[in-house]
């Protein structure tokens, strides 16, 4: 038994977790949970969307399993995911692009991975107000975390067969701080002789996702270009219902959904649990879980495959439970 932090978060979190617990439990996955609530609702009673208890609990099972969160605009808070990021030093983003079996994309051939650097860039947070009509964003590139989501990258693609590592940048304008990533990423590269190493422009990249998605494999990104990215390559495969991601660090490691807490569904049973649940089956596989993990996998795509009962996001009528029931009656006795 295995215990893993819980984080149902808010909006749809809540519908999309219990739906994910429950599927977990029916396919024998052998997991205590240890469920801490995050996010929009506890502001009111602990002051903070993110109590220093969330990160204890990470930080003392190692694994979390985390829905969406909302990030309150304007109210002075930062984003959770940010600071979770942050205060477990999760270093990489890891957002597994393939296509699904049975939903219908633009493209049937998508199978890349983006890796992104989740700690510093234009997300350190530096920010000031220069006078009333100028603001200042200070993007922070350093060789210490370019060189580590290098080495996640090549590391990554050695171990799953994958062949080509892109870097990703835009270098051509901001010569200095993509310069130094551009730098990192070449000089890992000269390790990892059996993985094609190659560059290419952020903008030229989104231009050729969205025509030839199959030429890529695993591309390696500072954090901004790597948050705007995932969403185009989640919308390849179905949209951000289908859209796993995880937040690995050294110490820890937190799966979550790309996607946001959706709060024009919330409360609507009508949330598609998919990316959760990918994300939880991936967290099945770091743990070691992995025949369960299959299980689920296969009981997933299958429902997905059928058509029969899916989400209104996949184009079906079929609302959170209906779903959640579909795929536990398709797990294997
Ligand atoms: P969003 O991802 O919540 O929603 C975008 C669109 O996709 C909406 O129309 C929504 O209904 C749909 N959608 C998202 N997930 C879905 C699912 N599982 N099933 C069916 N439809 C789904 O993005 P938005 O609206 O920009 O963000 C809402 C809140 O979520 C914000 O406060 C944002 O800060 C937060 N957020 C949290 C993240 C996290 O906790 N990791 C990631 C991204 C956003």
């Amino acid at each position: 038994m295995q215990t893993v932090t819980l984080i149902p978060g808010d909006g749809i979190g809540p519908e999309i977790t219990e739906a994910v617990v429950y599927i977990l439990k029916a396919a024998g996955a052998q997991i205590e949970w240890d469920v801490q609530s995050a996010g929009a609702d506890v502001i009111e009673i602990e002051g903070t969307p993110l109590p220093d208890r969330v990160i204890d609990s990470i930080k003392k099972n190692k694994v979390a399993l985390k829905a969406p969160v909302t990030t309150p605009i304007g109210k002075g808070f930062r984003s959770v995911n940010v600071q979770l990021r942050k205060a477990l030093d999760l270093y990489a983003n890891l957002r597994p692009c393939k296509n699904i079996e049975g939903i219908k994309t633009k493209f049937n051939n998508v199978d890349l991975v983006i890796v992104r650097e989740n700690t510093e860039d234009l997300y350190a947070g530096i920010e000031r107000q220069i006078d009333e009509e100028t603001a200042e964003s200070i993007k922070i590139i350093t060789k210490k975390a370019s060189l580590r989501i290098a080495e996640f990258a090549f590391n990554y693609a050695v171990k799953n067969n994958r062949k080509t590592v892109h870097a990703v940048s835009k270098a051509n304008i901001c010569k200095l701080t993509d310069g130094l990533f551009l730098n990192c990423t070449r000089e890992i590269s000269q390790k990892y002789p059996q993985i094609e190493y190659k560059e290419i422009l952020v903008d030229n990249l989104c231009m050729q996702l969205v025509q030839n998605p199959e030429k890529f494999d695993v591309l390696v990104l500072p954090n901004l270009y790597g948050d705007i990215v995932s969403d185009l390559c989640a919308g390849l495969i179905g949209g951000l219902g289908v859209a796993q991601g995880a937040n690995i660090g050294l110490q820890a490691a937190v799966f979550e959904p790309v996607h946001g807490s959706a709060p024009d569904i919330k409360g609507q049973n009508k949330a598609n649990p998919t990316a959760l649940l990918l994300s939880a089956i991936e967290m099945l596989k770091y743990i070691g879980q992995n025949a369960t993990a299959q299980k689920i996998e296969n009981a997933l795509f299958k429902t997905i495959k059928e058509e029969k009962v899916i989400t209104p996001d996949l184009n079906g009528n079929a609302l959170t439970i209906e779903f959640t029931k579909e795929i536990i009656k398709n797990l294997p006795l």
